[in-house]
């Protein structure tokens, strides 16, 4: 069954920024920028190039998709959901739609906030989108998740955690920053990258039993080795999970916008 898009991105319909909100873009930007270039990861700084994101204010939708989609076929789409429940967010996925939400942190949160607002989606997320090989890993998680049970859920949602949003990747012996969550922050890409954390290798095993870090900065972090194993690592695992169905449940226009808060 395919997912019912109540999402559009009409351009009658779109946010109008304020100053302020384009300037706080602007003081994050020019504060992440000199971080990034020295601890993001390989993949991280080609996207972001192929993206050209700057420091002149919140780009459109259009603009981004505009790089994103001719590469890999997925699709920035605008949400005004604050944090999206899991269950929506991965019928977007499996459709290869990616949200963005409105929300934009306020100046009191420059350095960290628990809440993913759009400078995490764009900044964090969306270079690597403009990839076929990490769009490829992206692609894995929806259709497990969708039809395994809530305990597996539950897990998928740690491995997808502590690896697109907050691993490490080893890169000639040297550790970068992988997850869109370090990369979108200020002060945990520093404390990482600092040495402040202690570090595991990214398995099945050491990842599951650590539940997510959602209101402060996580407390251990994991190495993927590199994209390609991170992949064999979740696919040999998703293949082991029950699935409760065959077939993805379609969701309503209520159920797609549903908030994480509810
Ligand atoms: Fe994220």
């Amino acid at each position: 069954m395919r997912l019912v898009h109540s999402l559009r991105n009409d351009p009658d319909s779109a946010p109008v920024f304020s100053e302020e909100d384009h300037s706080i873009w602007n003081t994050l930007f020019v504060k992440q920028l000199p971080q990034i270039e020295r601890w993001a990861c390989r993949d991280y700084l080609e996207g972001f190039s192929l993206l050209g994101l700057n420091e002149d204010g919140i780009p459109t939708l259009e603009d981004l998709n505009a790089q994103i989609t001719p590469r890999t076929g997925w699709e920035t789409i605008r949400t005004s959901v604050r944090y999206t429940d899991a269950v929506p967010w991965y019928h977007y996925f499996l459709d290869r739609k990616f949200l963005v939400t409105d929300y934009l942190r306020s100046r009191d949160e420059l350095e960290f906030t628990p809440e993913p607002d759009l400078f995490h989606d764009i900044f964090g997320h969306l270079p690597f989108f403009t990839l076929p090989h990490y769009a490829k890993l992206q692609e894995i998680f929806a259709p497990i998740f969708l039809r395994t049970n809530e305990k597996y859920r539950d897990h998928i949602k740690r491995l997808a955690w502590y690896s697109s949003e907050f691993a490490l990747i080893r890169e000639h012996g040297e550790l970068k920053a992988f997850g869109a969550g370090l990369i979108s922050s200020i002060s945990e890409l520093s404390s990482v990258m600092n040495g402040s954390v202690p570090l595991l290798p990214f398995t099945i095993d050491n990842v599951i039993p650590h539940d997510k870090s959602v209101w402060s900065h996580n407390d251990q972090i994991f190495i993927i080795e590199s994209i390609d194993d991170l992949i064999y690592e979740l696919e040999r695992y998703f293949e082991s999970l029950p699935k409760v169905s065959e077939e993805v449940e379609q969701l309503t226009t209520e159920e797609l916008l549903r908030d994480i808060r509810d």
